[in-house]
């Protein structure tokens, strides 16, 4: 499906569910976040018809998110379901890894291609700070247990904060050059009120890596469709990838809308435009009808973020909990 700026749309990130049992510092405030009514969020049955829908209409790829998509009920048997569609070559979850030791191979079973793990440092007392409590040995065990299924490219997604260590990167250092993973440094998208701060730049960051692992070379990715560049060290089994979204956005190539838990699609993650679908949903909207709604909003995608520009004015939209990032 094409944009209004001739892009091809292609790729849904649905959120499943606005909950999770973490609370990362920069995804969401310390005070924590109102939580969707249960009767509010779509059933798994709204989202298959719209995902079919999508489907029929170009869709290719959906990424499933949160909240923490593997605590809703049911969730691998959803997977099941969306890859029984036919219409999704890469099915792909957002999770941050606590419950992957039991999910990862059931998980695989269903149709899941392939995961990215949230994993910002691996100190046991910085995890359980960043992430409000979680146990850092639990994510361990999921990360091994998504390499040993199969959902590959497994890839570990690390927010750049002041919460990253040297230590932290001579541990990715060794890990991409032994391990087929690769390790993804995020810079912070400060849209709304977390206690957390940036950390350092992408080039302060390359030139460390490179000082402790060698020349990193640009390279290609498979399933690369998404924001990050990626780079190989000499000989290493996984790569680093970089993704920029304040200091080089990669708004004009961007083939992606977002469903949210609660309904509502939202053509650009830094924008507030959101366009509801559940009522209609709800009510009695045909097909073609309901397809005209989504390719309304759609169509409203906007050019670009002007995060940048809004840096000083935090909280003018939903937090990325509330998202899926
Ligand atoms: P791949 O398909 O594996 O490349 O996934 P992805 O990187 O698109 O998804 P993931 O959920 O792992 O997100 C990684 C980071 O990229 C998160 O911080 C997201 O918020 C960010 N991100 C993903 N899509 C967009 C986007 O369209 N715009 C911006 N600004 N950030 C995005
Ligand atoms: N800035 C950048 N990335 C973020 N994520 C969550 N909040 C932020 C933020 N404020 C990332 C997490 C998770 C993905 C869904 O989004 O790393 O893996
Ligand atoms: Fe939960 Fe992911 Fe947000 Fe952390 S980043 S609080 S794991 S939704």
């Amino acid at each position: 499906m094409r944009d209004g700026f001739n892009r091809n749309i292609e790729y849904i990130r649905v959120s499943v569910t606005d909950r999770c049992n973490f609370r990362c510092l920069y995804c969401m405030p310390a005070a924590g976040v109102r939580l969707l009514e249960h009767a509010d969020i779509l059933t798994y049955e709204e989202i298959l018809r719209l995902l079919s829908l999508l489907g029929r209409a170009g869709f290719r790829r959906v990424r499933l998110t949160g909240g923490e998509p593997l605590i809703r009920k049911g969730f691998a048997d959803f997977v099941r379901e969306v890859a029984a569609l036919r219409y999704f070559e890469d099915i792909a979850v957002t999770t941050n890894g606590s419950l992957l030791a039991e999910m990862a191979f059931p998980l695989k079973a269903a149709g899941l291609k392939r995961v990215n793990i949230s994993l910002d440092t691996v100190n046991v007392n910085r995890f359980s700070h960043i992430t409000g409590g979680g146990k850092l040995s639990r994510v361990i065990e999921g990360v091994e247990a998504a390499l040993l299924a199969g959902l590959s490219p497994v890839k570990l997604n690390v927010v750049l904060t002041d919460i990253l260590q040297q230590s932290d990167i001579s541990y990715f250092v060794d890990l991409v050059q032994t391990s087929p993973v690769s390790v993804r440094f995020i810079e912070y998208m400060p849209i709304s009120q977390c206690d957390v701060s940036a950390g350092m730049s992408i080039p302060a960051l390359k030139q460390t890596i490179e000082t402790l692992g060698g020349l990193l070379t640009p390279t290609s990715m498979s399933y690369a469709n998404g924001p990050a560049k990626y780079f190989r060290l000499s000989g290493s089994k996984g790569t680093f990838g970089f993704i920029t979204p304040i200091s080089e956005h990669f708004c004009g190539s961007c083939n992606r809308v977002r469903l949210t838990a609660d309904g509502k699609i939202k053509p650009c993650l830094l924008s507030n435009q959101e366009y509801d679908i559940k009522t209609a949903l709800r009510g009695e909207i045909s097909d073609k009808n309901l397809l005209r709604l989504l390719e309304r909003a759609i169509t409203a995608k906007p050019a670009g973020h002007d995060l940048v520009d809004r840096m000083n004015a935090p909280g003018f939209c939903r937090n990325m909990s509330q998202i899926g990032g």
